[in-house]
């Protein structure tokens, strides 16, 4: 586990651009292909810009097979799509190899069924599936992904992706689930604002229980990356 902070969300989303395409760059020339995991939400939005903005002809977009680690139960041009927000600040920008997408639209347990071929397809493999990277960020309330606190997905071992109900917020939302999270070769954290300073203090130096701060289950090989601006760091002890 490391922890990077940075002056700015500005400062913060170009680290996260230039640690991008190193790793998309990486992994096209180890394995052909970068499957990589977007963060929904609105604090990536920054980082997907100067990706479509200085990145176009800096990645070999078409070995680019994107993903998205969580989706709202609604259809792709709907506001609260993370679809349509990647979309608009990235993915409509760049030649993208493959857009994987949640069908938010259906069902959420057909959808997170539905998602879960798609993986077993793309990855053509029975063992929990390994992307070259996966985005995320975190809530004031220390979920990430749509993996809320004291919720049922928390606790799925034996799936891929999972329809999780979130009663706080009166929804179903679909899901990667914590053994996807942690296979992966690189997971890294994008976090930025003060509302969410006490969170990271007590997930990084606190004994939160992961239970209540679901991110605290994500622990892949070496831990993930914390890439945080100042404002979210600044409840922090150990810097
Ligand atoms: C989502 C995200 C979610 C998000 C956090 C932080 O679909 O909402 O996947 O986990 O990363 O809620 O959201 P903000 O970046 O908007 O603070």
């Amino acid at each position: 586990m490391s922890v990077h902070v940075y002056g700015s969300s500005e400062e913060l989303a170009g680290a996260d651009a230039r640690e991008f395409a190193a790793r998309a760059e990486e992994a096209i020339e180890e394995r052909g292909r970068f499957a990589v995991v977007l963060a929904g939400g609105s604090t990536p939005e920054t980082l997907y810009g100067i990706l479509a903005r200085d990145y176009a002809d800096r990645i070999d977009w078409s070995n680019v097979y994107v993903f998205f680690g969580d989706e709202r139960s609604v259809p792709p041009h709907h506001e609260d799509s993370n679809l349509k927000m990647a979309s608009e600040a990235l993915l409509d920008h760049v030649p993208v190899g493959n857009v994987h997408r949640i069908r938010g639209e259906l069902p959420p347990d057909e959808a997170a069924e539905a998602y879960e071929e798609d993986l077993r397809k793309f990855f053509q493999t029975e063992d929990v599936p390994r992307f070259d990277l996966i985005l995320l960020g975190i809530g004031a309330d220390g979920h990430t992904a749509s993996l809320f606190p004291r919720t049922p997905a928390l606790e799925v071992q034996d799936r891929w992706v999972v329809a999780n109900p979130v009663p706080r917020l009166d929804t179903t939302r679909i899901t990667l689930t914590v053994p996807v999270i942690n296979a992966a070769r690189a997971v890294i954290f994008l976090v930025e604002g003060e509302d969410k300073a006490e969170t990271v203090r007590k997930i990084l130096e606190g004994d939160a229980d992961p239970r209540a701060y679901p991110a605290k289950l994500v622990q892949p090989p070496g831990g993930p990356k914390w890439m945080i601006d100042q404002s979210a760091a600044s409840l922090l002890s150990e810097l």
